[in-house]
């Protein structure tokens, strides 16, 4: 892949982010011997360098209720050598949708030799780990693991943890374009060739999503969310640098990665806050704005935002889909300890302004899920190892091989 040398970044304490790195060529050969020369603007990553990261990642796939074929072309455009982790929370009744998504995936492994993990996020057995584990904090009052794909890819992420991977990487299930997927998982790769290994998150910005207006075909850039959740995380940064910034471009990005022990290491915000809330909780916690939490700053946060080529098409979920979206990603910017007055009641403003928020409304804290440091890994593996006998004959549901 040759990749562009990310030309500037916004600093705050320990958190630096980088401004958004276009792509040159998808595939820039083999390894030369001597390495070809990169001149200062752009770098080659050979195919075998970006193999080679591949191989310590794990890609976790949020599902829920995606059309199979849908969630084949995404198992089909990630790299072989990545584990895959498949994130379920179809509904089990009246028709049992998971049962058909595990047949699905058993016959892509079928075809494929690849072993998928694949869990369902109501499944008691996991419950039960998390309680082992001391992390009873994701489970409602019914004892089962909350709806909701944040927290589907905090199950993820523990997994990929327990299966040693270095790298956990996220991909919606919901892509038409296997060739997309197959992009991103390569860019993550190449995010953390570029930046190190330490503390680096990689966020995909789309290079556009096609659209129908008026019968023909739009590439349209932003999102109706992305766009006024980045302009909010942007005027957040700017309160503290001093400087007006539009760095962050990746405020909503669902495709995403980054390493196993920072993820382990952060908080959450539920369902689909929970991208703006990284930015959220990387300042608040590594900013050196108030007291921090982890306490040492001299590790570099590095946040990578590459430009994919392809474009991005998914399942369309409606209006009201998209309305949550953005009241969810500009609550967590909203109620940040560090959100200013001004800033908050800039978004209070335009919520209103634009009918998300009612006469009377007041726009509600979303929840947030302690960090993942506080979860014990051993236990939960134990809890999960123990859990195997039950499921001999489950075919590809490779829980088995959890170590
Ligand atoms: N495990 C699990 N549990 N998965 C879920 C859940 C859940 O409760 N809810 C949704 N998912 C899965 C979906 O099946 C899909 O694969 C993925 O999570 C994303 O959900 P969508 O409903 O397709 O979200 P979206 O397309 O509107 O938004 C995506 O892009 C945004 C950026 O524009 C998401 O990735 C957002 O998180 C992202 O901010
Ligand atoms: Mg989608």
């Amino acid at each position: 892949m040759r990749i562009e040398i990310p030309r500037e970044f916004e600093r705050l304490g320990a958190v630096r982010i980088y401004g958004l790195q276009k792509v040159y060529e998808l595939d820039a050969g083999p390894e030369l011997n001597p390495p070809a020369r990169d001149d200062a603007v752009v770098r080659s990553l050979s195919a075998e360098a970006i193999y080679e990261v591949q191989r310590e990642m794990a890609i976790v796939v949020p599902v829920r209720s995606e059309r199979l074929k849908l969630i084949e072309g995404v198992l089909v455009g990630i790299p072989h050598p990545c584990l895959v982790i498949v994130v379920s929370n179809s509904p089990r009744e009246p028709t049992d949708r998971h049962f058909l998504e595990l047949d699905s995936i058993t016959n892509f492994c079928r075809f494929t030799r690849k072993q998928v993990l694949v869990v369902h996020q109501k499944d008691p057995l996991i419950a039960a780990a998390f309680v082992a584990a001391g992390y009873a904090d994701l489970l409602d009052e019914s004892g089962l693991v909350r709806d909701g794909k944040a927290e589907g890819m905090m199950l993820g992420t523990v997994l990929a943890r327990i299966m040693g991977r270095r790298y956990v990487g996220f991909v919606d299930a919901d892509n038409y374009f296997p060739g997309a997927v197959n992009e991103y998982v390569r860019e993550y790769a190449a995010g953390f060739l570029m930046h190190g290994n330490d503390h680096t998150f990689v966020r995909i910005s789309w290079h556009s999503k096609p659209k129908i207006v008026e019968q023909s075909l739009y590439f349209a850039k932003w999102g109706r969310s992305s766009r006024r959740c980045n302009r909010a995380l942007n005027q957040l940064l700017g309160h503290f640098t001093g400087y007006e910034t539009e760095i962050v471009k990746t405020g909503n990005a669902g495709e995403h990665a980054l390493t196993v022990e920072l993820a382990m290491s952060m908080r959450y915000a539920t369902g689909y806050a929970v991208e703006p809330y990284h930015f959220i909780d990387l300042i608040e916690q590594y900013g050196g704005i108030t007291a921090t939490e982890h306490g040492d700053m001299r590790r570099f946060v590095r946040i990578c935002q590459i430009e994919s080529r392809n474009p991005h098409l998914h399942a369309d979920k409606g209006d009201a889909h998209v309305a949550d979206m953005i009241v969810g990603s500009l609550a967590t910017i909203y109620h940040s300890r560090l959100c200013p007055v001004w800033l908050q009641r800039e978004i209070d403003g335009e919520l209103r302004k634009d009918g998300f928020l009612k006469e009377g409304d007041t726009l509600k804290p979303v929840r947030v899920y302690p960090s993942l440091a506080r979860l014990n890994v051993d236990a939960f593996a134990a809890a999960v190892q123990s859990l195997v006998a039950g499921r001999i004959g489950a075919p590809i549901v490779s829980i088995a091989t959890v170590r």
